[in-house]
C-alpha cells in the first residue's frame, strides 16, 4: 500500500523543496507533480530526454540499484554534465527506505 515519504530537493543556488510523496511513484513524477521547475521530463519517464538529472546525496546513493545501461547511457547526454551521484530519477522508485532522501538538481537541464 502506497504511504507518503518526506523527499528533499536542493536547487543548484540553494533553494531547498521540501515534498511528501507517494511510495512506488518515481522521483521524477513527485517532483513534477510538485511543480518543482529543476526537472523538466520531457519525455514523461520513457528514457529518452535526460531532463529529469538529479546528483543524490552521498549517504543515500547506495539504496538505488545500479543504473541500468540505458540510463548510463542517457547520462552522457546531461546537459549538465554527470557527476559521482548523478541518476535520471525517472528511473528511481521511492519506497519506505528512502524516507529523508536529499537530492540536488542540477544548474540547467537543457
Ligand atoms: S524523464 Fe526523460 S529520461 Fe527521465
Amino acid at each position: 500500500m502506497p504511504a507518503d515519504i518526506t523527499i528533499h530537493l536542493i536547487e543548484a543556488g540553494g533553494r531547498r523543496h521540501t515534498l511528501q510523496a507517494a511510495t512506488g511513484r518515481t522521483l521524477m513524477q513527485a517532483a513534477v507533480d510538485a511543480g518543482i521547475d529543476g526537472v523538466a521530463a520531457d519525455c514523461g519517464g520513457s528514457l529518452v530526454c535526460a531532463t529529469c538529472h538529479v546528483i543524490v546525496d552521498e549517504a543515500w546513493r547506495g539504496r538505488f540499484p545500479a543504473p541500468s545501461g540505458d540510463e548510463r547511457a542517457m547520462l552522457e547526454m546531461t546537459a549538465t554534465p554527470a557527476e559521482p551521484g548523478s541518476r535520471l530519477s525517472c528511473q528511481l522508485t521511492l519506497d519506505a527506505a528512502l524516507d529523508g532522501l536529499e537530492v540536488r538538481l542540477p544548474a540547467t537541464q537543457y
